[in-house]
């Protein structure tokens, strides 16, 4: 089966008893026994296990290729259960450009329990090889990188984590499966926030982690019923209804997400542009060889102060300002007061990520109507 049959039959026959072409939503917070320790199904207790999470879990490791996939209660929640499988002393090797709620996760919960997140800058493939040889236990890519959209080439770098016994982890929720599958490229593990494009209509939070590994399949079901970061059965079924037009959905997300690009690098206003899809982004060539398509996220740096950038976020009347991204309604954030304001300044102007940078999660919308509404804004600006 190819990605958009996967998505829509991958996880679910439809019931031979009522002929219900949709999974039911299973609302049960337990399940009868024939005996002590003998389920009917697998399942005893909704923390551990529910047909709804099953059910979207087999259409996830579909999409990913992947032999297994565990699904939680939002993104965070996967990676407090990932980061669960780590001991007092261990450390992940992350490259720069991480989403402010991982960064936070690490520097202000975990480091508490003795877990060293060291965030390197990649200049140069000898750099990863010696921040590898200190033996960290993961090595943490987000690609493309949010807010910048940076991508890292996957395979370069799980090579090198591969030879070091490095266990590379990526975060693929810009690029969703439809466009980016970093399993095929030697990642060990990939994670999402099925919040974004997977869900895709801004309805529930999730979380995911696929890997072909049974030992962190076991891991991370063991982890979802130890910390209690299972999501709920509505939940689930909300997400796997959204995932059945992923692959429609992503083809105009791309779409429109170039059109707005083009449109903002064309504009006096606008001093730079990020989008992946772009010649002039710096690791376009990275996205062309990993990436199927570019996606919907884009963001643009404007010549303004912090006060005036903040007052062109609230003049879009089609992109709502509001933190998130990857829903059919286009969006638009100013990171360094919304989404990475966890990050220390210092460390946040260092990455380039600057006061006069908006974000721009692209919609599903007619792509005129968007262009319309960021030429009138623009417009209102100055
Ligand atoms: C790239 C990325 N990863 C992870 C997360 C965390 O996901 P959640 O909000 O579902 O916990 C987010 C949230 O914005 C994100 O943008």
């Amino acid at each position: 089966m190819r990605f958009s049959t996967k998505a829509i039959h991958a996880g679910y026959e439809p019931d031979p008893e009522t002929g219900s072409i949709m999974p039911p939503i299973y609302m049960t917070s337990t399940y009868i026994l024939d005996a002590p320790g003998e389920t009917r199904a697998g399942y005893d207790y909704t923390r551990a296990g529910n047909p709804n999470f099953t059910i979207l879990e087999k259409t996830l490791a579909a999409l990913e290729e992947a032999e297994h996939a565990t699904v939680f209660s939002s993104g965070l929640g996967a990676l407090t259960a990932m980061i669960s499988m780590l001991s007092k002393g261990d450390h992940v090797v992350a490259l720069e450009g991480l989403y402010g709620g991982t960064y936070r996760l690490f520097k202000s919960v975990f480091v508490r329990f003795g877990i060293e997140l060291e965030i390197i800058k990649l200049k140069n493939s000898n750099e990863l090889d010696s921040a590898l040889a200190q033996k960290p236990k993961w090595l943490l890519l987000e690609t493309p990188t949010n807010p910048l959209l940076n991508s890292v080439d996957i395979e370069a770098c799980a090579q090198v984590a591969k030879k070091h016994g490095v266990f590379t982890v990526v975060d693929n929720t810009f690029a969703t499966p439809y466009f980016q599958n970093p399993l095929r490229f030697g990642a060990d593990i990939v994670w999402h926030s099925t919040t974004k494009y997977i869900g895709g209509h801004s309805d529930v939070i999730g979380g995911a982690v696929i890997t072909n590994s049974s030992s962190v399949k076991h891991e991370m079901d063991f982890m979802r019923k130890a910390i209690g970061v299972n999501p709920s059965p509505f939940d689930t079924w909300l997400t796997t209804r959204g995932l059945k037009t992923l692959a429609l959905r992503m083809e105009r997300h791309a779409e429109n997400g170039m059109k707005v690009a083009k449109f903002l690098e064309g504009h006096p206003k606008v001093s730079k542009v990020f989008y992946p899809g772009l010649t002039s982004h710096s690791s376009h060539e990275i996205a062309k060889k990993q990436m199927r398509g570019f996606g919907g996220m884009v963001s643009a740096e404007f010549d303004l102060s912090i006060d005036s950038t903040k007052k062109l976020a609230s003049f879009f009347t089609l992109f709502a300002l509001a933190e998130s991204l990857g829903g059919v309604e286009s969006l638009v954030c100013h990171p360094a007061t919304m989404t990475h304001a966890s990050i220390p300044v210092e460390d946040r102007h260092k990455s380039g990520l600057n006061d006069g940078l908006l974000r721009f999660s692209v919609g599903v919308e007619d792509g005129e109507d968007l262009i319309d509404d960021l030429s009138q804004a623009l417009d209102r600006i100055m």
